[in-house]
């Protein structure tokens, strides 16, 4: 199959959404990351991106909506706590789950008895969503268990002959994916960190919403995922990532101790003054949303160097840094040192 990629504008629009009528699956902006959308209420669409990704089945898909009338398509009920979410953040990088609507699709819930619904901002994906009138599942656009792609180039390495149409409209905003928040249980609970927080959506609900154990460790052994995406390995690199927390002295000095062939340091802007160790830098120390920007791409363009071993520097844990604190833990299978 050959992959077309093109500039998003109203011509290419109108053609993603015509393949996406026909059940096919095409690469499209958010603000968060790339997707990879198909009509959500096509079985044998949705099957088409678990294909296209290499993605475990039992791994259910976010529903992407342009306007609130199409929620009501794909779930039970819009509740107040739903709706008090939605006017604060859609649309945005949020996505609320909540017990499912008997059209949608199964394999986008992958047998699970809720939904994963969120109101992009992207001015190309509301496009897309608009032209096709269907509520598109869209997972992010990578092969399963690689870093989510920030940039249509991204999609293109990992997509290339495997879909039709990948549609370019830039370089993600926000750069890690939504916050997905579950309002299905007797309690909100937030099972992925993102760029909405924690603090935000308590405010928004006027409630404490727990945050999932599984955000900032592994897994127990025997331990129930309540997100199937808990489960895997995520967002890795070929190379081996260990992620070490204490100052920057001691952070220089560890890499001094340690450097060797393949060995490159993830650390802020500028702090890669003064060291031996060749380097990639994802965003400024005092810069949260700049970290979150730019993680993946870092890890990507770590992989295209030669890494075979990273040592990062660890970003804050709080507010939008968790989010990044989460994906970069994931990138390096938990490992992390104190210095
Ligand atoms: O920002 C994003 O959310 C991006 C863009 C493309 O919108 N999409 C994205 O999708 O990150 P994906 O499939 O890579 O991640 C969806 C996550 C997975 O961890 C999945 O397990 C979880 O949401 N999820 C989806 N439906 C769920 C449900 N019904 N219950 C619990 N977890 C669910
Ligand atoms: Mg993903």
């Amino acid at each position: 199959m050959e992959t077309l990629l093109q500039a998003a504008d109203q011509q290419s629009v109108a053609a993603a959404a015509a393949l996406l009528r026909q059940g096919q699956v095409v690469g499209i902006p958010t603000e968060t990351v790339y997707g990879l959308a198909a009509n959500a209420m096509d079985g044998a669409a949705v099957k088409r991106i678990f294909e296209a990704k290499g993605r475990p089945q039992d791994n259910p898909l976010i529903v992407h909506i342009h306007q609130v009338e199409m929620w009501s398509q794909v779930v039970a009920e819009v509740t107040p706590q739903a709706r008090a979410l939605a006017d604060a953040f859609w649309p945005g990088p949020l996505t609320i789950i909540l017990p499912r609507g008997s059209q949608v699709s199964d394999e986008v819930c992958a047998g699970l008895d809720t939904v994963a619904v969120r109101m992009p901002s992207h001015p190309v994906a509301r496009a897309v969503i608009a032209a096709c009138g269907l509520p598109l599942a869209a997972p992010s656009a990578n092969l399963s268990g690689s870093p989510s792609p920030t940039t249509a180039a991204h999609v293109m390495a990992d997509m290339q002959g495997r879909i039709p149409m990948i549609l370019d409209g830039g370089a993600c905003q926000v750069g890690v994916e939504s916050t997905v928040v579950t309002l299905a249980g007797e309690k909100p609970v937030l099972l992925r960190p993102g760029y909405i927080t924690q603090q935000q959506l308590e405010q928004a609900l006027g409630e404490p919403v727990e945050l999932a154990g599984a955000v900032t460790r592994q897994l127990q052994k025997g331990e129930v995922a309540r997100s199937p995406g808990m489960k895997y390995k995520h967002y890795a690199p070929k190379a081996e990532v260990t992620i070490l927390k204490g100052s920057l002295e001691n952070y220089r000095a560890y890499l001094a101790d340690h450097s060797g062939e393949g060995v490159f340091a993830l650390c802020f802007e500028g702090e890669e003054k003064g060291l031996e160790t060749p380097f990639v830098t994802y965003g400024k120390a005092d810069d949260p949303a700049s970290q979150a920007r730019e993680l993946f791409g870092a890890l990507r363009r770590l992989d295209a160097l030669g890494a075979k071993t990273v040592y990062a520097r660890c970003p804050g844990t709080t507010g939008v840094s968790l989010a990044v604190y989460n994906r970069l833990l994931r990138a390096a299978a938990f490992r992390v040192v104190e210095v």
